[in-house]
């Protein structure tokens, strides 16, 4: 049994990165059993599900959305707010229950959830029905964990980890779109933000197994991969490499589209942005967190920009990069925020009329700095500013959206709309999700809409032809 510590997630001492191959060989041993796999939280979760996914796949595991019949329920959790574990824990609820009249059910509950000492704590204390837990530096334990014959909760959580794991097996969720992992971990201790402490060290993978990787999914027929980091500009820097050099490379390899995610506005250099605008298959599209207006409250949340220099990269990408749409996440309520400091947030959203924003409610996380502070604002006050906030976020988006009615746009087409069967869905280059009048046989190709409706977070189109290669 290995537990969490807070203190050993800290720390961040220069060591060296553990370059890892997984060679595995596992035998079907569980055939006619059920998985059932909820993943929450951020792409870097959805992306590992790939990875829990073929675990569970290899030891003959099939997978069930009915959670009745599943024999292994797999929770992937988030910690980044207290709603996200509000969630988790009324999830456990309906399995604890499911549990009681059943011998071959088993909950395994992993992620960054894992890696935080109270919720630890608290699965030892009143859940102990829970019979795997396993954090997020070791998700290769999960198939020897559920081989072993055990009769008591299992808990394996490693708080830190220079390990980079490479040869790891995905069963991916899409056959047209792909995520590509280039770097784990983040050294940038966001006072209110629980990822360093979840994720561990900032560790780059090498430049060459993810251009392996990229050419093996083109091979496959992937038309799109999103290069994964929580700031991807941080990549390369314990290796010698740079970003935008990476990014280089991977638009070189010719795939039809390139995308990355998250760029913290620190340290996004110019070469990153020349980059951008230079390669046409490099989506003009990028999501450039502000958190907040107020050069206080930056400091405050040791962001390491100010408004202003917010505002020179948000224009220089402005002018550079040929319709580039940006988005962006936004903190109401952190710690004393005043009406003012609030204001310079508006006013900041008013400048940049973003093509989109996540908005969130300041939420303490255990162990981080900014649960110790001070706080008067009261949660009314703070509910009001996220209300008055995404106001103005909507009127923007909805008026991006509304300078591309009857315009004609290129959509990668991933399948069947939700909204509607009988049309198909997309994403425009700048990522705005488009539901399309087409015949199905469009799927997966990069297509010609024209768009015909244009609302806050979505679109509607008509297809009109295939991109013509170049
Ligand atoms: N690495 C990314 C962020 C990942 S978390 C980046 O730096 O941009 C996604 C978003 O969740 C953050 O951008 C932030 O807006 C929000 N967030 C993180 N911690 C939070 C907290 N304690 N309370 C409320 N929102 C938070
Ligand atoms: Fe969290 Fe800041 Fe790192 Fe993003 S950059 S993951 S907000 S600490
Ligand atoms: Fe959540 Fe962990 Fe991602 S805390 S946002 S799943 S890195």
């Amino acid at each position: 049994m290995h537990l969490p510590d807070l203190n050993v997630a800290k720390d961040r001492k220069k060591s060296e990165n553990k370059y890892i191959n997984l060679e595995e060989n596992y035998s079907k041993v569980f055939q006619n059993k059920k998985y059932f796999l909820r993943t929450y939280g951020c792409q870097m979760n959805v992306h590992d599900s790939e990875a829990i996914r073929s675990y569970l796949e290899t030891l003959g595991l099939t997978n069930t959305e009915n959670l009745e019949e599943a024999n292994v329920v797999v929770l992937n959790t988030c910690a980044i707010r207290e709603n996200a574990r509000d969630k988790v824990m009324g999830f456990l609820g309906k399995c604890k229950y499911l549990k009681k009249n059943r011998d071959d059910f088993k909950i395994v509950l992993l992620g960054c959830m894992a890696e935080q000492p109270d919720v630890i704590d608290d699965i030892q204390k009143n859940h102990q029905y829970i019979d795997i837990v396993i954090g997020t530096h070791n998700l290769y334990d999960l198939p020897k964990l559920l081989l072993q014959e055990f009769n008591k909760q299992q808990i394996e959580v490693y708080s830190n980890s220079d390990e980079i794991i490479e040869g790891m097996n995905y069963t991916r969720d899409s056959k047209i779109t792909a995520w590509v992992n280039i770097m784990y971990g983040c050294d940038k201790f966001c006072t209110y933000c629980i990822v360093p402490y979840t994720r561990g060290r900032e560790r780059s993978r090498k430049l060459e197994s993810i251009i392996a990787e990229v050419k093996d999914l083109k091979k496959n027929g992937y038309k799109e991969v999103t290069l994964l980091g929580q700031n991807v500009n941080a990549y390369g820097k314990d290796i010698g490499e740079t970003f935008s050099h990476l990014l280089e490379c991977v638009a070189k390899t010719g795939i039809e589209r390139v995308r990355f995610v998250t760029s913290h506005p620190w340290n996004f250099t110019d070469e990153m942005i020349d980059v951008i605008a230079k390669y046409d298959n490099i989506m003009p599209y990028i999501h450039l967190p502000l958190q907040s207006g107020s050069d206080n409250i930056l400091k405050k949340m040791n962001r390491r920009y100010t408004k202003k220099e917010y505002l020179e990269l948000f224009n220089k990408m402005k002018e550079r990069i040929p319709g580039v749409a940006i988005t962006t996440d936004i903190i109401v309520g952190f710690p004393n925020e005043s009406d003012a400091d609030f204001e310079e947030t508006l006013d900041v959203v008013r400048t940049c009329k973003y093509d989109g924003a996540y908005t969130f409610i300041f939420s303490p996380r255990e162990g981080t700095p900014a649960a110790k502070m001070e706080d008067k604002i009261p949660m009314r006050v703070k509910e009001e500013r996220l209300h008055k906030l995404n106001e103005l976020v909507n009127y923007y988006s909805n008026q991006n959206n509304q300078k591309l009615l009857n315009k004609v746009v290129e959509v990668l087409i991933l399948g069947d709309s939700e909204k509607d069967a009988s049309k198909v869905y997309g994403y425009t280059d700048t990522m705005k999700l488009v539901n399309v009048e087409g015949p199905k046989s469009i799927i997966g190709k990069i297509v010609k809409v024209k768009i015909t409706d244009a609302k806050s977070f979505s679109l509607d189109g008509e297809y009109l032809e295939e991109k013509v290669a170049n």
